[in-house]
């Protein structure tokens, strides 16, 4: 199946399904390995990846770059992260085709102005874009994309932005008159209070996105009893390899040995296993003379 029509599937099966961010194609493989089901091109993590800040310092081709490896090298669906859109209508209708080349499932567009600043970072500062120009955004792609399957999200920054319940469901049903496959809602509380309330008034209208990062301790029960689509884990994987990379570097240094690491690091024959290179052996064998 179409990696466009697992994602569409998914968004309506009626059951929450788990997606896991990767900045690499390395990381996809053992996010697909680990059994999610489907993948979160972060800004976050692919701009901290290059070195960058999530301010759009990174352009919009240079993560297509990035992600299409990621695509190519994994089976399971992307949802990618699209920032504002990088620019107006005309940017986002123009990228999405080519996402659609590289074979991302869908693409997140947040209703704030460009460039961005992530979520987490003086929130309450940030500026809403206006309806009228994000619901343009959203129609534009709509109109723009081959693949019927295509999924364009829309983002609600209402709560971020402590603008609230009542601008939230306003923007929302805008959105979705626009013609949004699916909202991803965002809120920064520690916990699930804000997803609890747009829900309660949402209902099932169309289908829900939302990523925990800061009501992380919220059971997963309380997100599939509230007919959450997909739950996105969305910088762990860059978090754990922060963490560990910290720790073995630090060590080598201090012990100007590899030794006491060993048991903490994978041995260089996983690496050849994740880049398949009993595939390369074996073909090899077929095509040289
Ligand atoms: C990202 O992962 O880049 C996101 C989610 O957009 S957040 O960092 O919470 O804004
Ligand atoms: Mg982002």
């Amino acid at each position: 199946m179409k990696k466009t029509t697992k994602f569409k599937e998914m968004l309506h099966s009626g059951t929450t399904n788990y997606f896991m961010e990767a900045h690499n194609a390395v990381a996809g493989k053992i996010v697909e390995e680990a059994a999610f089901d489907g993948l979160w091109g972060s800004s976050l993590t692919i701009s901290a990846s290059m070195g960058a800040r999530d301010n759009n310092e990174i352009s919009w081709s240079q993560v297509l770059d990035v992600v299409e490896h990621i695509t190519a090298a994994t089976s399971i669906p992307m949802l990618l992260d699209a920032d504002t859109g990088y620019g107006n209508f005309n940017n986002i209708r123009i990228i999405a085709k080519k996402m659609e080349m590289i074979g991302i499932a869908a693409v997140s567009i947040e209703d704030k102005v460009f460039p961005k600043t992530n979520s987490f970072i003086n929130g309450e500062k940030q500026p809403l874009a206006s309806i009228e120009e994000f619901c343009g955004k959203i129609r534009a792609v709509k109109d723009a994309q081959q693949d019927p399957d295509f999924c364009m999200i829309a983002r609600l920054e209402s709560f971020i932005t402590n603008h609230g319940l009542g601008e939230a469901l306003k923007r929302a049903e805008a959105y979705y008159n626009a013609g949004a496959d699916a909202l991803f809602v965002h809120s920064k509380k520690s916990t699930a209070e804000d997803i609890v309330a747009f829900m309660k008034e949402w209902k099932d209208t169309c289908p829900v996105i939302i990523t925990p990062t800061a009501y992380y301790t919220t059971p997963p029960e309380v997100f599939e009893d509230l007919g959450i689509s997909i739950v996105i884990w969305a910088n762990q994987m860059m978090r754990a390899s922060i963490y560990h990379m910290q720790e073995i570097a630090k060590r080598i240094h201090d012990e100007k040995s590899c030794v006491g690491v060993q048991e903490n690091i994978v041995d260089v024959k996983e690496i050849f296993r994740l880049q398949d290179v009993a595939e390369f052996l074996e073909a090899e064998k077929k095509y040289l003379p």
